[in-house]
């Protein structure tokens, strides 16, 4: 028997991709490999990547500069570019980098195991198409293999929106929702392998409509209704979301269906309406805040999460202010904040551009507020009882630790549980990143 060969794979930007890399392993285990955690001694490295902002996109070519080395020492070495980056510039990759075997695009890696074959003899392989076959019917079956108490699943990609900042549409293409009895059962095959919590994801994850066993166009809140019903599963999460399609039965879950949890990361960009209309967000700061008030009135004890772009093109101390007022009305327990950057192909890099300096000092005023809220938000935990979802040994010995249903890092001492147990934990502190507490 030939020893396994190892797979490298370096994840870069959303969950996404994360979720990608994951199939992308599986369908390579078919092939032969085995995951392995060090570069230094792979057979094959694929770089998993993320184009949403220029850092993102440079860090690739920055960490293939760094694999010269091995592919000099080890030439059967193949190296391999996925992702968001692929998708964006295959052919650019493809020529700069010589020493890059196969690239290919997030909506055909089912072909991976074909790709790698063409490259046997030595030939580059190139495929970022977006196929009219469908990736995931196409993949192997999932391993048997026991996992983690949480676990992604895509049940949606791709955009139609076209926020006048964003590739995503570009790299992703455009909104298809995998259809129900898919998801379901990769849902059930997740369960029957310990998982406990299951994100949703989508680059627009509630724009879902997925065909039904019964024909019907089913919605996300039908979706996750009936995700509801698999015993075994205790929680049920979904990410990212655009506010307007959010609808009534979704607000309406958050309400009434117990398994899914009090934490939504509903993406605003900025609080100024002349910048949200330059953005092509198709909503405003109002009908945003509208929004959250009705999300709250159905949870009250929702926790908010959102993104956030400071120096858009155009965007004036005025526009930046009212981004601050909209964060100190709707109230985040968590949240991310990016300065503009421009992207090649999207209609704002054309425009008049902030200067560097004051996209700096944004930011940091920004964060400095979401951090005081956060931290407010976390530091009224203490005193509360959560559910924890049991995940991993913490950092300090003897310590496990979680997620609460509001997604707080929960550490608990001396306790005697296991990754996967669900148990009561009043909270004891708050720490700057994490909260502590002891079982009940
Ligand atoms: N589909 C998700 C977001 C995907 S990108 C949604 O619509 O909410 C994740 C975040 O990256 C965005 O919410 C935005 O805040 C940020 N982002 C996207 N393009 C960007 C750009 N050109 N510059 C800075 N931040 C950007
Ligand atoms: Fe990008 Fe906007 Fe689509 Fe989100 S909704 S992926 S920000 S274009
Ligand atoms: Fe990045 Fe692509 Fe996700 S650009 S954020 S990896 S969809």
């Amino acid at each position: 028997m030939t020893a396994p060969k190892k797979l490298f794979i370096k994840t870069y930007g959303c969950q996404m991709n994360v979720y990608d890399s994951e199939r992308m392993a599986e369908a390579l285990g078919g092939e032969g490999y085995v995951e392995t955690d060090t570069p230094d001694d792979a057979d094959m490295i694929l770089l998993n990547t993320c184009h949403i902002r220029e850092k993102a996109a440079e860090k690739v070519y920055s960490e293939l500069g760094r694999y010269k080395g091995l592919k000099a020492a080890k030439p059967d070495l193949k190296i391999g570019v996925a992702g968001c980056v692929a998708q964006a510039e295959g052919a650019e990759i493809v020529r700069r980098q010589p020493m890059v075997d196969l690239v290919v695009g997030p909506q055909s890696y089912h072909r991976l195991p074909d790709l790698l074959a063409k490259t046997q003899g030595g030939a580059r392989a190139l495929d970022t198409e977006f196929p009219d076959e469908d990736k995931f019917g196409h993949l192997k079956a999932r391993p048997k293999a026991r996992r983690a108490p949480s676990a992604f699943l895509t049940v949606q990609e791709g955009c139609d929106k076209f926020c006048a900042f964003c590739v995503v549409p570009y790299t992703r293409g455009a909104e298809v929702s995998r259809p129900v009895d898919r998801v379901l059962t990769e849902a059930r095959d997740l369960v029957d392998r310990g998982v406990r919590e299951i994100t949703l994801l989508g680059q627009n994850v509630n724009a879902y409509h997925g065909i039904g066993p019964d024909g019907a166009d089913w919605s996300l809140a039908r979706l996750v209704r009936e995700l509801a019903k698999i015993d075994g599963l205790a929680r049920i999460r979904f990410t990212t979301s655009h506010p307007n399609d959010m609808d009534d039965d979704l607000i309406a879950a958050h309400g009434d269906c117990d398994k899914l949890m009090p934490y939504l990361h509903l993406p605003v960009q900025s609080g100024s309406d002349r910048i949200l209309k330059r953005m092509n967000r198709q909503h405003t700061a109002e009908s945003y805040l509208a929004l959250i008030e009705r999300l709250r009135a159905a949870r009250p004890d929702l926790h908010l999460s959102g993104d956030f772009i400071v120096g858009f093109p155009e965007e004036t101390e005025a526009d930046f202010q009212a981004t601050l007022d909209l964060v100190e009305a709707a109230e985040y327990g968590s949240a991310f904040s990016f300065k503009y950057s421009t992207r090649p192909g999207t209609p704002a890099a054309e425009r008049a551009q902030v200067p560097e300096d004051e996209k700096t000092d944004r930011l940091h005023r920004l964060q400095a507020l979401l951090t005081r809220q956060q931290r407010a938000l976390q530091d009224a935990m203490v005193g509360r009882d959560v559910q924890v979802l049991f995940e991993k040994p913490g950092r300090m010995p003897g310590q496990m630790g979680g997620k609460s249903e509001y997604l707080h890092a929960v550490h608990v001492a001396g306790a005697d549980v296991a990754p996967g147990d669900l148990r009561r934990v009043r909270i004891t502190a708050s720490g700057p990143n994490s909260l502590t507490g002891t079982l009940l």
